[in-house]
């Protein structure tokens, strides 16, 4: 393998040029052309046969890999999966949708598969890899985990590529975002999966050349035993949170047990699995404890509003406004039972005449006859009800004082 900077010197040009034929409506998303410039070199010198990519989105890249790849081999094939049917981006638009539109010719030559993970692809492949782009969900451990689903698919000296080998750092706004969409979350350490990869094989990859920030590492398959003692290891890096739902997580480990059992040596399958399962929990009790400690906090929360407002209403003739379920849980759990309280106002017709605890709900003209000399707002999630009521204190020509001991966070 050259280094970074040869593929540079040998393909940034024509790849820039390559750059410019992007349909405009892929903006900024996929517009990484010093990657392309790596993956467009490998092609050039190992000239693979059978390609595959896992993340397709747009299908841009699965376009300029096919496209070089017939430059230096005619027979070259290229299959794309993408777990979803429409682009992220653009929901309106399906996945390959810039491949098609830049080069319908060459798009009919594209196997494309949707609704896939590697793991459900690789289940029931059987053909054979010389050239692989992961380039799917960035969030550890999936670039692991994809990494561990087509190994069994790689040829003898397979060339592995992965994207996004810092984006971690571009999320953390250590390095320039500048090929990356706008709305890339800055400050949040997020997406670190293919960083976790890289930094394990770092010695064996070769990276891009960037002027920028360099983000997409490559390196050849030789022993297979030894990368998956490796991707042990990577597995065993602390998991992000949210690297799936719970209802994902329930459905594709059970096909990742089955794979692996199926696929490797069974001393490593066990400890795969073990892995797998252990980080698992490990997560799910991190998520259960954070689940505990924000309900604690808003236990706390709620108890000290509750006795400032106890405190506020005292010698007073109060309205909640805004017959919420959260006024519901704070009317029973901490037994606001008052008797300057005297009703609650809802603008919603259909709770009118209803109960939270003893206080009946009316609509806002019942103000006049109610008379309340304080109201106290209980729509919590709706902070823009204060404004609502001041104005409808304005139409009814009434001056009422409000306490926001409830909407405050
Ligand atoms: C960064 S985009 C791929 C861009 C494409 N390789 C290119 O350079 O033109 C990532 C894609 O991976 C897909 N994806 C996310 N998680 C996946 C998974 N677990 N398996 C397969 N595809 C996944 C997303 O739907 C998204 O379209």
């Amino acid at each position: 393998m050259k280094t970074g900077k040869e593929y540079w010197d040998l393909h940034h040009k024509d790849t820039v040029e390559l750059f410019k034929t992007r349909p405009d409506w892929m903006q900024n998303y996929d517009n990484d052309y010093p990657s392309a410039v790596l993956i467009r070199g490998l092609i050039e010198e190992y000239k693979p046969e059978n390609i595959l990519e896992i993340g397709t989105a747009a299908g841009w890249a699965a376009y300029y890999m096919l496209e070089e790849a017939l430059k230096h081999n005619p027979y070259t094939k290229i299959t794309s999966i993408d777990f979803g049917h429409h682009l992220y981006y653009s929901q309106e638009r399906e996945i390959g949708a810039a491949f098609k539109e830049v080069s319908p010719n060459l798009y009919e030559k594209w196997q494309l598969k949707t609704g896939l993970m590697a793991v459900d692809f690789a289940a029931n492949c059987k053909e054979k890899y010389d050239f692989v782009f992961i380039d799917a969900n960035h969030i550890h451990p999936w670039a692991t985990l994809d990494f561990i689903a087509i190994l069994p698919l790689l040829k003898e000296n397979a060339i592995v590529v992965f994207h996004d080998v810092y984006l971690n750092e571009i999320c953390l706004g250590k390095k320039p975002a500048n090929r990356h969409p706008d709305n890339l979350p800055i400050g949040q350490e997020m997406c670190k999966g293919p960083n976790v990869i890289y930094n394990i094989f770092k010695k064996e990859m070769v990276l891009s050349y960037d002027d920028i920030a360099p983000n997409c590492a490559a390196m050849i398959v030789k022993n297979k035993n030894e990368i998956l003692q490796k991707l042990l290891f990577a597995l065993n890096s602390p998991w992000e949170n949210k690297y799936l739902n719970s209802n994902q997580i329930k459905d594709i480990i059970p096909k990742y047990f089955d794979f692996v059992n199926k696929n490797f040596e069974k001393k490593i399958a066990k400890n795969i699995l073990n892995s797998i399962k252990t980080n698992n929990f490990k997560l799910e009790l991190l998520n259960n404890i954070r689940n505990i400690t924000k309900k604690f906090v808003q236990f706390n929360n709620d108890y000290k509003k509750s006795k400032e407002l106890k405190h506020n209403i005292k010698n007073k003739k109060a309205v909640f406004w805004g017959a919420s379920e959260y006024l519901k849980v704070l009317v029973k759990q901490y037994k606001i039972d008052n008797k300057e309280i005297i009703g609650i106002i809802d603008v919603n017709q259909s709770r009118q005449g209803e109960k939270i605890g003893r206080y009946e709900i009316f609509s806002p003209e019942k103000l006049k006859i109610l008379k309340p000399n304080l109201i106290i707002p209980a729509a919590i999630n709706h902070p823009q009800i204060i404004d609502f009521i001041e104005k409808e204190l304005v139409n009814q020509n009434l001056s009422i004082e409000i306490d926001q001991t409830l909407m405050s966070k």
